[in-house]
Protein backbone atom coordinates (compact mmCIF):
# COMPACT_ATOMS: atom_id res chain seq x y z
CA UNK A 1 0.00 0.00 0.00
CA UNK A 2 3.20 2.14 0.67
CA UNK A 3 3.94 1.77 -2.93
CA UNK A 4 2.39 4.27 -5.34
CA UNK A 5 2.46 1.93 -8.03
CA UNK A 6 0.70 -0.87 -5.99
CA UNK A 7 -3.08 -1.10 -6.60
CA UNK A 8 -4.94 -0.48 -3.19
CA UNK A 9 -8.38 -2.64 -4.89
CA UNK A 10 -5.96 -5.08 -5.63
CA UNK A 11 -4.39 -5.42 -1.88
CA UNK A 12 -7.63 -5.16 -0.56
CA UNK A 13 -8.75 -8.22 -2.58
CA UNK A 14 -5.28 -9.95 -1.90
CA UNK A 15 -6.78 -9.38 1.82
CA UNK A 16 -9.99 -10.19 1.51
CA UNK A 17 -8.68 -13.64 0.12
CA UNK A 18 -6.65 -13.90 3.57
CA UNK A 19 -10.04 -13.17 5.69
CA UNK A 20 -11.81 -16.23 3.79
CA UNK A 21 -9.01 -18.46 4.05
CA UNK A 22 -8.95 -17.58 8.10
CA UNK A 23 -11.81 -17.73 8.99
CA UNK A 24 -12.86 -19.92 6.43
CA UNK A 25 -16.21 -17.53 5.82
CA UNK A 26 -16.39 -17.11 1.67
CA UNK A 27 -18.18 -13.81 1.55
CA UNK A 28 -19.61 -11.36 4.35
CA UNK A 29 -23.02 -9.41 4.08
CA UNK A 30 -22.18 -6.31 6.81
CA UNK A 31 -19.12 -5.37 7.66
CA UNK A 32 -18.63 -2.83 10.94
CA UNK A 33 -15.90 -1.08 12.21
CA UNK A 34 -15.81 -0.66 16.38
CA UNK A 35 -14.45 3.03 17.92
CA UNK A 36 -13.74 3.38 21.33
CA UNK A 37 -16.62 2.77 23.46
CA UNK A 38 -18.25 0.37 20.91
CA UNK A 39 -16.18 -2.75 21.33
CA UNK A 40 -18.33 -5.08 23.85
CA UNK A 41 -21.20 -4.64 20.72
CA UNK A 42 -19.76 -7.48 18.90
CA UNK A 43 -20.48 -10.60 21.37
CA UNK A 44 -24.04 -8.89 21.50
CA UNK A 45 -24.00 -9.30 17.69
CA UNK A 46 -24.49 -13.11 17.36
CA UNK A 47 -22.25 -16.10 17.49
CA UNK A 48 -18.20 -15.20 16.90
CA UNK A 49 -16.98 -18.40 14.71
CA UNK A 50 -13.33 -16.94 14.10
CA UNK A 51 -11.83 -13.75 15.21
CA UNK A 52 -8.06 -13.53 13.77
CA UNK A 53 -5.20 -10.99 14.98
CA UNK A 54 -5.45 -7.92 12.06
CA UNK A 55 -1.88 -7.96 11.93
CA UNK A 56 -2.28 -11.95 9.69
CA UNK A 57 -4.07 -9.94 7.25
CA UNK A 58 -2.63 -8.32 4.18
CA UNK A 59 -2.16 -4.62 4.51
CA UNK A 60 -3.80 -4.18 7.78
CA UNK A 61 -1.37 -2.62 10.58
CA UNK A 62 -1.39 -3.39 14.53
CA UNK A 63 -3.68 -0.19 15.95
CA UNK A 64 -1.03 2.11 18.58
CA UNK A 65 -3.93 3.46 19.97
CA UNK A 66 -5.06 2.43 23.19
CA UNK A 67 -9.09 1.47 23.25
CA UNK A 68 -8.83 -0.23 19.58
CA UNK A 69 -8.60 -3.88 19.34
CA UNK A 70 -6.49 -5.11 16.41
CA UNK A 71 -8.66 -8.16 15.43
CA UNK A 72 -11.17 -9.18 12.99
CA UNK A 73 -13.99 -11.04 13.54
CA UNK A 74 -16.43 -13.26 11.65
CA UNK A 75 -19.85 -13.45 13.26
CA UNK A 76 -23.11 -14.59 12.34
CA UNK A 77 -26.33 -12.82 13.08
CA UNK A 78 -29.65 -14.82 14.76
CA UNK A 79 -30.71 -14.24 11.03
CA UNK A 80 -28.07 -15.57 9.63
CA UNK A 81 -26.23 -12.56 8.09
CA UNK A 82 -22.32 -12.93 8.16
CA UNK A 83 -20.56 -9.53 9.64
CA UNK A 84 -17.03 -8.93 9.58
CA UNK A 85 -16.44 -6.91 12.83
CA UNK A 86 -13.24 -4.88 12.21
CA UNK A 87 -11.31 -3.97 15.65
CA UNK A 88 -8.34 -2.63 14.10
CA UNK A 89 -8.69 0.78 12.55
CA UNK A 90 -5.81 3.21 10.82
CA UNK A 91 -5.68 6.62 12.19
CA UNK A 92 -5.09 9.69 9.35
CA UNK A 93 -2.94 10.76 12.08
CA UNK A 94 -0.80 7.76 12.13
CA UNK A 95 0.61 9.10 9.03
CA UNK A 96 0.27 5.84 7.09
CA UNK A 97 -1.50 7.69 4.19
CA UNK A 98 -4.83 7.49 3.17
CA UNK A 99 -4.62 4.32 1.61
CA UNK A 100 -4.34 2.43 5.13
CA UNK A 101 -6.86 4.18 6.32
CA UNK A 102 -9.93 3.26 4.11
CA UNK A 103 -7.98 -0.42 3.60
CA UNK A 104 -10.56 -2.42 5.70
CA UNK A 105 -13.04 -0.55 4.21
CA UNK A 106 -12.13 -1.13 0.90
CA UNK A 107 -11.36 -5.10 2.16
CA UNK A 108 -14.99 -5.46 3.78
CA UNK A 109 -15.86 -4.73 0.23
CA UNK A 110 -14.20 -7.14 -1.21
CA UNK A 111 -15.51 -9.74 1.01
CA UNK A 112 -18.89 -8.87 -0.03
CA UNK A 113 -19.98 -6.64 2.20
CA UNK A 114 -22.67 -4.19 1.01
CA UNK A 115 -23.41 -2.54 4.19
CA UNK A 116 -20.51 0.01 5.94
CA UNK A 117 -21.44 0.43 9.60
CA UNK A 118 -18.85 3.13 11.05
CA UNK A 119 -18.72 3.65 14.71
CA UNK A 120 -16.57 6.35 16.72
CA UNK A 121 -15.27 7.93 19.86
CA UNK A 122 -16.11 11.55 19.10
CA UNK A 123 -16.68 15.22 21.13
CA UNK A 124 -19.75 17.04 21.04
CA UNK A 125 -20.33 20.68 19.72
CA UNK A 126 -23.81 21.02 21.11
CA UNK A 127 -24.12 21.49 24.25
CA UNK A 128 -26.94 19.36 25.09
CA UNK A 129 -25.30 16.55 24.29
CA UNK A 130 -24.38 14.75 27.06
CA UNK A 131 -21.16 12.25 27.14
CA UNK A 132 -22.30 8.84 26.89
CA UNK A 133 -24.79 9.81 24.13
CA UNK A 134 -24.61 7.85 20.91
CA UNK A 135 -25.94 9.94 18.02
CA UNK A 136 -26.38 9.16 14.02
CA UNK A 137 -24.45 10.87 11.32
CA UNK A 138 -26.25 12.20 9.10
CA UNK A 139 -23.14 14.16 6.85
CA UNK A 140 -20.10 14.99 7.01
CA UNK A 141 -17.45 17.58 6.21
CA UNK A 142 -13.97 16.51 5.62
CA UNK A 143 -11.52 18.90 7.22
CA UNK A 144 -8.70 16.52 6.37
CA UNK A 145 -7.70 17.95 3.10
CA UNK A 146 -7.07 14.54 2.14
CA UNK A 147 -9.29 11.66 0.20
CA UNK A 148 -9.28 8.52 -0.54
CA UNK A 149 -10.02 8.99 -4.09
CA UNK A 150 -7.14 9.24 -6.43
CA UNK A 151 -6.76 10.59 -9.72
CA UNK A 152 -10.21 11.60 -11.53
CA UNK A 153 -12.47 9.72 -9.38
CA UNK A 154 -15.51 11.83 -9.25
CA UNK A 155 -17.41 10.38 -6.49
CA UNK A 156 -21.33 11.71 -5.57
CA UNK A 157 -21.53 12.18 -1.49
CA UNK A 158 -25.47 13.06 -1.63
CA UNK A 159 -27.04 10.81 0.87
CA UNK A 160 -23.91 9.48 1.93
CA UNK A 161 -24.90 8.14 5.14
CA UNK A 162 -27.90 6.33 4.57
CA UNK A 163 -31.27 7.60 4.85
CA UNK A 164 -32.56 3.97 5.19
CA UNK A 165 -30.31 2.61 7.83
CA UNK A 166 -31.05 6.32 9.75
CA UNK A 167 -34.52 5.26 9.69
CA UNK A 168 -34.03 1.53 10.49
CA UNK A 169 -32.04 2.64 13.52
CA UNK A 170 -34.08 5.00 14.77
CA UNK A 171 -36.37 1.68 14.90
CA UNK A 172 -34.53 0.41 17.60
CA UNK A 173 -33.84 3.42 19.53
CA UNK A 174 -36.60 6.48 18.30
CA UNK A 175 -34.58 8.73 20.36
CA UNK A 176 -31.74 8.56 18.17
CA UNK A 177 -30.23 12.03 17.62
CA UNK A 178 -27.97 12.93 14.48
CA UNK A 179 -25.53 15.12 13.53
CA UNK A 180 -23.04 16.21 11.09
CA UNK A 181 -18.99 15.10 11.75
CA UNK A 182 -16.54 16.87 11.52
CA UNK A 183 -12.90 14.80 10.72
CA UNK A 184 -10.07 16.60 11.62
CA UNK A 185 -6.63 15.12 10.68
CA UNK A 186 -5.88 15.01 14.70
CA UNK A 187 -4.04 13.78 17.06
CA UNK A 188 -4.27 16.74 18.90
CA UNK A 189 -7.88 17.84 19.80
CA UNK A 190 -9.05 21.33 18.48
CA UNK A 191 -8.67 24.63 20.02
CA UNK A 192 -12.03 26.22 20.79
CA UNK A 193 -11.64 28.66 18.07
CA UNK A 194 -11.79 25.26 16.03
CA UNK A 195 -14.78 24.23 17.42
CA UNK A 196 -16.35 27.32 17.27
CA UNK A 197 -15.36 27.27 13.25
CA UNK A 198 -16.96 23.69 13.35
CA UNK A 199 -19.95 24.89 14.74
CA UNK A 200 -20.04 27.93 12.37
CA UNK A 201 -19.86 25.87 9.01
CA UNK A 202 -22.77 23.28 9.95
CA UNK A 203 -20.73 20.68 11.78
CA UNK A 204 -22.40 19.20 15.57
CA UNK A 205 -19.80 16.02 15.88
CA UNK A 206 -15.78 16.43 15.85
CA UNK A 207 -13.59 13.73 15.35
CA UNK A 208 -10.68 12.31 13.90
CA UNK A 209 -12.20 9.35 11.50
CA UNK A 210 -14.83 8.18 9.77
CA UNK A 211 -15.44 10.83 6.99
CA UNK A 212 -12.45 9.25 4.45
CA UNK A 213 -13.74 5.53 5.26
CA UNK A 214 -17.49 6.65 4.48
CA UNK A 215 -15.87 7.90 1.30
CA UNK A 216 -13.95 5.04 0.48
CA UNK A 217 -17.23 2.99 1.14
CA UNK A 218 -19.18 4.65 -1.06
CA UNK A 219 -16.53 4.66 -3.53
CA UNK A 220 -17.08 1.10 -3.33
CA UNK A 221 -20.46 1.07 -3.32
CA UNK A 222 -21.68 0.02 -0.20
CA UNK A 223 -24.53 1.63 1.94
CA UNK A 224 -23.38 3.66 4.86
CA UNK A 225 -24.41 3.95 8.60
CA UNK A 226 -22.26 5.96 10.69
CA UNK A 227 -22.99 6.76 14.69
CA UNK A 228 -20.60 8.37 17.20
CA UNK A 229 -20.57 8.21 21.00
CA UNK A 230 -20.18 11.64 22.16
CA UNK A 231 -17.53 11.04 24.86
CA UNK A 232 -17.00 14.24 25.97
CA UNK A 233 -17.72 18.01 25.01
CA UNK A 234 -15.36 19.96 22.53
CA UNK A 235 -12.83 21.74 23.90
CA UNK A 236 -14.40 25.47 24.85
CA UNK A 237 -18.09 23.58 25.09
CA UNK A 238 -16.84 21.60 28.07
CA UNK A 239 -14.54 23.56 30.62
CA UNK A 240 -12.43 21.12 31.73
CA UNK A 241 -9.42 20.04 29.64
CA UNK A 242 -9.79 17.43 27.32
CA UNK A 243 -7.97 14.16 27.85
CA UNK A 244 -7.55 10.58 26.07
CA UNK A 245 -8.07 8.91 29.56
CA UNK A 246 -11.52 10.67 30.06
CA UNK A 247 -12.36 9.71 26.16
CA UNK A 248 -11.57 6.12 26.93
CA UNK A 249 -13.53 6.02 30.75
CA UNK A 250 -16.33 7.89 28.86
CA UNK A 251 -16.52 4.92 26.34
CA UNK A 252 -16.14 2.43 28.99
CA UNK A 253 -19.30 3.48 30.97
CA UNK A 254 -21.37 3.95 27.95
CA UNK A 255 -20.44 0.36 26.50
CA UNK A 256 -23.21 -1.74 27.76
CA UNK A 257 -25.70 0.41 26.71
CA UNK A 258 -24.83 1.42 23.04
CA UNK A 259 -23.19 -1.95 22.28
CA UNK A 260 -26.70 -3.76 23.05
CA UNK A 261 -27.79 -0.16 20.91
CA UNK A 262 -25.76 -1.06 18.32
CA UNK A 263 -26.26 -5.19 18.33
CA UNK A 264 -29.86 -4.42 17.60
CA UNK A 265 -29.54 -2.35 14.79
CA UNK A 266 -27.18 -4.67 13.22
CA UNK A 267 -29.49 -7.78 14.35
CA UNK A 268 -32.06 -5.67 12.08
CA UNK A 269 -29.89 -5.03 8.92
CL1 LIG B 1 -13.19 16.83 21.25
N1 LIG B 1 -12.16 15.96 19.04
C1 LIG B 1 -11.75 15.00 18.20
N2 LIG B 1 -11.23 15.38 17.04
N3 LIG B 1 -11.84 13.69 18.46
C2 LIG B 1 -12.37 13.34 19.64
C3 LIG B 1 -12.81 14.28 20.56
C4 LIG B 1 -12.69 15.61 20.21
N4 LIG B 1 -13.29 13.61 21.62
C5 LIG B 1 -13.14 12.32 21.36
N5 LIG B 1 -12.59 12.13 20.17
Amino acid sequence: LDDPAADPFAVAEQAASDIARLTRVERHDIALTLGSGWSKAAELIGETTVEIPATEVTGFTRSAVAGHAGTLRSIVTPRGRRVLVIGSRTHFYEGHGVRRVVHSVRTAAATGARIMVLTNGAGGVKSTWRPGRPVLISDHINLTAASPLEGATFVDLTDLYSIRLRDLARTIDPSLDEGVYCQFRGPQYETPAEVRMAKTIGGHIVGMSTALEAIAAREAGMEVLGMSLITNMAAGIQTTPLSHQEVIEAGRQAEPVISKLLAGIVGAL
